[in-house]
């Protein structure tokens, strides 16, 4: 059989990985395909820069779009990030010219997922964003297929591994807001722009796709209400100690009589609960189903390495000709999403 042959647009702190991850792991990778891996083509903002990973005999294209529609590959990988140009235009160009399309990007997909899932559903190609939440945890997966028949109720949890960390630092070091946030980019768990993380967007946007598959409604960022962290002091750390309780930026989907309810804020839980647990860059999703106990999901939620395993196993499938709806669902059977009034909890 003939390998998948893949092209990748952005080689920062995911896609580097992605390609040494496909090179490392290439017997494994065709073993569970069935079909060799082979990165073809790639590009990035500079072809100067030094990347770390093998990419002779690797045909550098001249920008996105030229990689989107090169006629020599089948699967296009999207790892530049941005809710707009050039990741949007190649997306969805890769997707009109029949290719499969796989994705880290939760920005373009809760401002343009259904646009581009009705490209893939029209083009036949798949549309695979694992990575987009929670990096390495299989939470996409999980409720697409694993919970395709409960009813889900609720799904919440804290989905931005930058804003976790730094609370977890401010909180066991004493470290300024500042110096934590510096951390997080130096390691490369932030946003390009790093107000998407701590003003709470980049959550707002993992939400909106989860409610999406959780609730079969048409994923929109608008709908959903955001507070991020970044006013919170370490006094207000101590005061919630305290107390007995721990701050973390939570993300909740809820279904509710009068619609869906999306927020994100940060949340004072009891020190004793195991979400207060969750610290460092890690991630947790709780899903509520009916009919089931709650199911808890955690894991490595940022990071090179954490999030190319994802992006791995999505062109995995690819290779494996394994097409599932993007968002569960045929589009025609998504819902308007009907955003409910914020209710205290
Ligand atoms: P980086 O900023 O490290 O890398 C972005 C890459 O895209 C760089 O190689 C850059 O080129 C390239 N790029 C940016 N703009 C353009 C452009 N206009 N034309 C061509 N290439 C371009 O980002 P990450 O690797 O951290 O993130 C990539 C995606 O993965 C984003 O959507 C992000 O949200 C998502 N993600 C990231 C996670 C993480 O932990 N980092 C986790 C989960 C998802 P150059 O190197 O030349 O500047
Ligand atoms: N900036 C994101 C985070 C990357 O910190 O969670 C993972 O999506």
């Amino acid at each position: 059989v003939a390998p998948l042959k893949v092209g990748i647009a952005g080689l920062g702190t995911v896609g580097a990985e992605v390609v040494r991850l496909i090179e490392t792991q290439a017997r494994v990778l065709s073993g569970r395909s069935g079909r060799g891996i082979r990165v073809v083509a790639v590009t990035a903002r500079s072809k100067a820069k030094k990347r770390g990973v093998d990419l002779r005999g690797v045909e550098w294209a001249k920008d996105p779009m030229a990689l989107a529609t090169h006629p020599g590959i089948d699967c296009f990988v999207e790892l530049m990030g941005g809710a707009g140009d050039p990741a949007l235009s190649a997306v969805e160009a890769a997707l009109n010219a029949g290719k499969s399309v796989v994705t880290a990007n939760k920005a373009l997909l809760a401002n343009h997922g259904l646009k581009l899932a009705k490209a893939a559903e029209k083009h036949g190609g798949a549309l695979n964003f694992e990575a987009a939440v929670g990096a390495a945890i299989p939470v996409i997966k999980t409720l697409r297929e694993g919970l395709a028949g409960t009813g889900v109720t609720r799904v919440y949890g804290i989905l931005n591994g930058t804003c976790n960390y730094i609370l977890t630092r401010m909180e066991q070091e004493g470290l300024s807001f500042a110096e934590c946030l510096k951390d997080a980019q130096r390691l490369g768990y932030a946003e390009a722009n790093p107000s998407f993380d701590v003003d709470g967007h980049d959550t707002a946007q993992k939400l909106a796709i989860l409610a999406s598959l959780a609730f079969g409604t048409k994923v929109a960022q608008s709908a959903v209400y955001v507070e991020g962290i970044s006013s919170i002091a370490p006094e207000d750390l101590r005061a919630a100690d305290d107390l007995g309780y721990r701050l973390k930026l939570l993300g909740v989907a809820v279904r509710t009589a009068k619609g869906i309810e999306q927020r994100v804020h940060p949340t004072m839980v009891p020190k004793s609960s195991s979400i207060a647990q969750v610290m460092g860059v890690t991630n947790a999703v709780t899903i509520d189903g009916e009919g089931i106990p709650p199911i808890t999901l955690v894991g490595p939620g940022a990071g090179g390495a954490a999030t190319a395993s994802a992006v791995v196993a999505d062109i995995a499938d690819v290779a494996r000709g394994i097409r599932a709806n993007p968002f569960g669902r045929p589009i025609s059977h998504l819902r308007d999403t009907k955003k409910a009034p914020m209710e205290r909890h």
